[in-house]
């Protein structure tokens, strides 16, 4: 006898877990599996937090998170030239990921179908599904950077469509959407009255000439843009749960209510570095820093290793390169790399069909070890090739 309902017993591990539980038990593995700064929090932010415990801030916070908190949200987040109301308009939540479950549990209705690219991270996807929507997956190329062209999105529209869903700096592809795509994606949004849902937890983490603008700043995008971040990976606090989600006020009043009966708020010490992180942006542009010369390891050494087909990524902390010239399936890839070398890297077609004959690699490991990885990622690219 099971007590579990169905859309419970649908939820499948992700790709990445599956990854992860296969190297568990093996001995010097070098993981680029991993979507997190391996880098700890500064500690300037974790003395913030000590204040804040030792000041008794060890109490449940309001459900839309302590005023001070979604104010230094409003004033000095990415998205301060958008004038949010820390009121009405911000939620401090668990994470990015609790704030796009709330937001999901807010506006979605079974059957109302949200366009999500392919390939993309999981956990759309199961959020969705879970709140019985449809997940509409947008095909994307390699050679457009997977970039989610207009009119391929716009074809895919229906009467049920309700949500676009835009991550950029992308993950698993490392690509910035360009600007003048976002203005067009923001046309088919007013167009066909959709709600666009702009996740930007990579956005302080850009290289190169990549664009910063978020799509809620097109003209007549604020109304219908919930912006969706989180301190994870730009202050390397994927541990602390610390997200925020700004966006139309009966949207967040909604949200709000979610949080109050599913989780009542994000925790209090965590806010606190939270303010004191976002009035210090240049911690997070330390950390790109640090990523931006793990880029340049990683891209310097994978244009040495004959086979492997790939662009240059402008954000976040993934390479997704083409290992279809080696002649076997990116999961089979995957297995034996780490199986023959000790490397995780995660296949592909894991983040969609569109992404099947490519591998995510996340270089969030130290120097040393990234380039000790791609080492014995070339010899186990030579010994297919043999
Ligand atoms: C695209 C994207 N959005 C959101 C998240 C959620 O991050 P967090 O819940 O730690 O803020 C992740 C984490 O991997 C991500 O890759």
């Amino acid at each position: 006898m099971s007590f579990i309902n169905e859309r419970t017993r649908n939820l499948k591990q992700g790709a990445i877990r599956v990854m992860f539980d296969r190297a568990a038990g093996l001995e010097q593995v070098i993981s680029m599996g991993i979507g997190e700064p391996d880098l700890v929090t500064p500690k300037s932010v974790c003395d913030a937090a000590k204040e804040a415990l030792d000041l008794g801030k060890t109490h449940y916070t309001p459900n839309a998170g302590y005023v001070e908190t979604r104010r230094a949200v409003a004033e000095y987040s990415s998205v301060k030239n958008l004038n949010y109301d820390p009121m009405k308009e911000i939620i401090i939540t668990n994470g990015g990921m609790g704030g796009l479950s709330l937001l999901m549990a807010t506006v979605l209705n079974p059957g109302d179908e949200v366009l999500i690219q392919d390939p993309q991270w999981l956990n759309y996807v199961a959020q969705v599904n879970y709140y019985g929507g449809v997940c509409v997956r947008v095909p994307t190329k390699a050679d457009e950077c997977f970039e989610m062209q207009p009119d391929v999105v716009e074809a895919l529209i229906t009467e049920k469509t309700k949500i676009l869903i835009i991550n950029t700096p992308n993950n698993p592809t490392g690509y910035v959407i360009r600007e003048s795509t976002l203005e067009k994606l923001a046309e088919i949004a007013i167009r066909h009255n959709l709600l666009v849902v702009s996740d930007e937890v990579y956005n302080t983490l850009l290289y190169d000439d990549a664009g910063s603008r978020s799509i809620a700043e097109f003209p007549g995008m604020r109304e219908r843009t919930v912006v969706v971040n989180s301190l994870s990976k730009a202050y390397a606090m994927t541990g602390w749960r610390i997200g925020y989600v700004a966006g139309p006020a009966e949207i967040i009043d909604r949200m709000t209510k979610c949080q109050e009966n599913f989780n009542s708020c994000a925790n209090a010490q965590g806010q606190y570095a939270a303010i004191y992180a976002l009035k210090h942006p240049e911690l997070c542009e330390e950390i790109r820093k640090v990523f931006e010369r793990r880029r340049e390891i990683m891209l310097h050494k994978l244009a040495q290793i004959p086979g492997m087909v790939f662009k240059r990524p402008n954000g976040a902390f993934y390479v997704f390169a083409s290992i279809q010239n080696y002649g076997v399936s990116d999961t089979e890839f995957c297995n034996r790399l780490l199986d023959e070398q000790r490397v995780v890297c995660i296949p592909g077609s894991a983040f969609g069909e569109c992404g099947s004959g490519h591998i995510r690699m996340a270089y969030t490991t130290s120097d040393e070890n990234l380039a000790t990885g791609l080492d014995r990622i070339a010899a186990f690219c030579e010994s297919l090739d043999a």
